[in-house]
């Protein structure tokens, strides 16, 4: 059984349905990244797995740590949980650090809830973390505040914070975003290092699909709320069958060509992305696809082949699909 487990995931607010049947599953030491445009469901997902969704928003489904139902537990199971079996990271640190307390105060602040240890152990544990973290000089950074570090540096602070615990699973909203490609270079690796020594299992959500391609061993491209296509790096990356994932690689290529051309527009999937609620009936992508049938106004059952699932009426693919449906 993989060690996070999620089936028919859904999050609701009112009678607005943001994630759709979402199912994923991560093992222990693998990497998988999450992909799709802004407004896709990505970050909702993984704060539902988390068991940190905000005020007005619902989670149904299945979310299993080991075997154990997150979504069905107590909230005060889920708080044991969050943090110290299951950590986040998100992209901006600085709306997770608290401004007026030193560093190592809240690097040790998750020790303290969860382990019980004393504000002195705790701090001398958040030293040896933020060494974990590659600070040079750890003793000198844990009685700053989080205004005198640089973004790289207070997102390794992040993670510190996160691994506190030996996590089994991280889960990391595009942790990179904000940082500029050499200090994006540095948190990436620090990740990969962690899962290597830790053996924890890593939901990486990512705009950048070069980032997923390097660090991922599977893929999980979302639309519209919806799991639309998933599978390893080599299925998703390199021959994706979705239209969806297809579109979005190509936008992916076009817009770091793009980037190192001065002068040329940013390239985009035709059409924009729905706001929650307002996705054409059927498949979710319908508006914007160009290869969509008759079938599409019908949601697609989701199909496996190999380690690929795939919901589409019409996919992208050489040979004659043999496509089973998913049990
Ligand atoms: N608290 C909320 N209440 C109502 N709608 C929400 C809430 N949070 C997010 N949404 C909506 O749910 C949809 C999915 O949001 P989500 O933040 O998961 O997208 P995302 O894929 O993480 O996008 P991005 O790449 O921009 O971070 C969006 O349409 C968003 O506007
Ligand atoms: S189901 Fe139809 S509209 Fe949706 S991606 Fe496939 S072909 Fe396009
Ligand atoms: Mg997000």
């Amino acid at each position: 059984m993989p060690l996070l487990r999620v089936r028919d995931l859904s999050v609701t607010s009112g009678s607005l349905t943001l994630v759709n049947g979402v199912n994923l599953e991560v093992n222990a030491g693998e990497r998988v990244g999450l992909i799709g445009e802004s407004g896709s469901g990505k970050s909702l997902t993984a704060l539902a797995i988390a068991g940190l969704l905000g005020e007005g928003l619902r989670a149904s489904g299945e979310v299993s740590l080991d075997g154990e139902d997150l979504v069905a537990a107590t909230e005060r199971r889920r708080c044991e949980v969050r943090g110290s079996r299951i950590a986040m990271v998100f992209q901006e640190p600085m709306s997770a650090l608290n401004p007026t307390r030193r560093i190592g105060d809240q690097v040790g602040e998750t020790l303290r809830i969860h382990q019980g240890l004393s504000r002195r152990s705790a701090e001398k544990a958040a030293v040896d973390l933020l060494r974990r973290v590659e600070f040079a000089d750890p003793e000198r950074y844990v009685r700053m505040y989080p205004h005198e570090l640089s973004g790289g540096q207070r997102q390794r602070v992040m993670i510190a914070s996160a691994i506190s615990c030996d996590p089994e699973v991280i889960l990391a909203d595009e942790p990179t975003t904000a940082l500029d490609v050499t200090v994006q270079r540095r948190v990436l690796d620090l990740l990969d290092r962690l899962v290597d020594e830790s053996g924890c299992a890593l939901l990486l959500i990512a705009h950048d699909l070069a980032v997923v391609s390097e660090v991922c061993d599977r893929v999980v491209t979302m639309y519209g709320g919806r799991v639309v296509e998933s599978g390893s790096v080599a299925q998703i990356i390199d021959d994706p069958h979705h239209p969806y994932t297809k579109a979005l690689l190509a936008t992916s290529k076009a817009l770091s060509v793009a980037e190192t051309s001065l002068g040329t527009s940013l390239p985009s999937i035709p059409g924009t992305v729905p706001n929650a609620g307002q996705f054409p009936r059927g498949c979710p992508f319908r508006d914007r696809c160009d290869r969509r049938v008759e079938a599409c106004v019908e949601v697609p059952p989701t199909l496996v082949r190999d380690t690929r699932t795939l919901a589409c009426w019409n996919p992208v693919v050489d040979d004659e699909p043999v496509l089973e449906e998913a049990p």
